[in-house]
């Protein structure tokens, strides 16, 4: 099973439609916040990226490069609330369409647009955008030096690259399935202190950078806890990992506690 595979879902958006329909949804306007336990497909959700949009000086004339945007929930959250023009390019078909139809949904479709395309091979020119934005998709990419390499390319002088990621350590292997790979074959962890390799001094400045582990253990754990306890928002991320959402997230909380995964953000300034 390759990554489009791993994230191939067919009937993601009808099935996103009729849970909106099913919870009395469809018949107001709907807003970002209905769809906030669900569109962000990361550990802390929409609180993270909102924390990491508040270090990059952002106004109305910034454009920013969401890489591996999934169904584009931080998009839309940096077009809202900052005003800024934002790409989001993920390789899952089925979410680029899902971000596509949601962002009609919610009105921000002036300011926010999607493409299909593969992080390795970035559509765009060089120096295009001012920010290049990336959460929890480097995982499912073996190429680092090349993934890397696309962003620092399409980013322009003075622009900013913000990560926020799940690294490996040396803790041995993760359990599996957990939510980026079933597999071990679909998983391309590197420890942390690997990315600054790819950053050099001369070209980038490190701004900011944080261990979020013990944040995400934390909210993960809540999280779980919901499930177990039937509290979980029925428009969440059970709609992208179906009915394998328990396992992994509890696959990847036992991780966390066992020092085999780490999350970390950091943010890098192109000289
Ligand atoms: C766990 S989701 C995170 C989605 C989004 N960044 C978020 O935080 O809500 C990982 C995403 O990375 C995308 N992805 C993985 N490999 C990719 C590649 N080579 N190029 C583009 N997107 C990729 C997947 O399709 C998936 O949507």
């Amino acid at each position: 099973m390759n990554t489009a595979n791993h994230y191939h879902q067919p009937d993601l958006l009808e099935s996103i439609l009729s849970k909106l329909k099913e919870l009395g949804l469809d018949q107001k306007p709907i807003t970002r916040q209905h769809l906030a336990a669900m569109d962000e497909f990361h550990l802390q959700g929409s609180a993270v990226s909102e924390e990491l949009a508040g270090r990059l000086d952002l106004t109305s004339d910034s454009t920013v490069l969401d890489v591996g945007c999934g169904i584009g929930g931080p998009c839309r959250m940096l077009a809202d609330d900052f005003g800024c023009t934002v790409t989001g390019i993920d390789y899952t078909e089925e979410y680029v369409r899902a971000a596509r139809a949601l962002t009609q949904i919610v009105r921000l479709t002036d300011k926010v647009e999607f493409q299909q395309a593969n992080a390795l091979q970035l559509p765009f020119e060089d120096e295009t955008f001012g920010v290049v934005w990336t959460q929890h998709a480097q995982m499912n990419i073996a190429d680092k030096a090349k993934f890397y390499s696309e962003i620092q390319r399409v980013l322009q002088p003075g622009g900013k690259f913000v990560y926020y990621d799940i690294f490996g350590t040396n803790e041995g292997e993760v359990y599996y399935p957990v939510p980026w790979a079933e597999v071990p074959e679909n998983s391309h962890l590197i420890i942390h202190e690997s990315v600054a390799g790819y950053f050099p001094d001369e070209y980038y400045q490190l701004e900011y950078s944080k261990d979020h582990t013990p944040n995400a253990t934390d909210f993960l754990s809540g999280v779980l806890e919901k499930i177990r306890s039937g509290e979980a928002p029925q428009l969440g991320l059970n709609l992208l990992m179906r009915e394998s959402t328990g396992k992994k997230l509890g696959n990847l909380l036992r991780c966390l506690r066992e020092g085999k995964v780490e999350v970390y953000a950091g943010v890098y300034l192109k000289k």
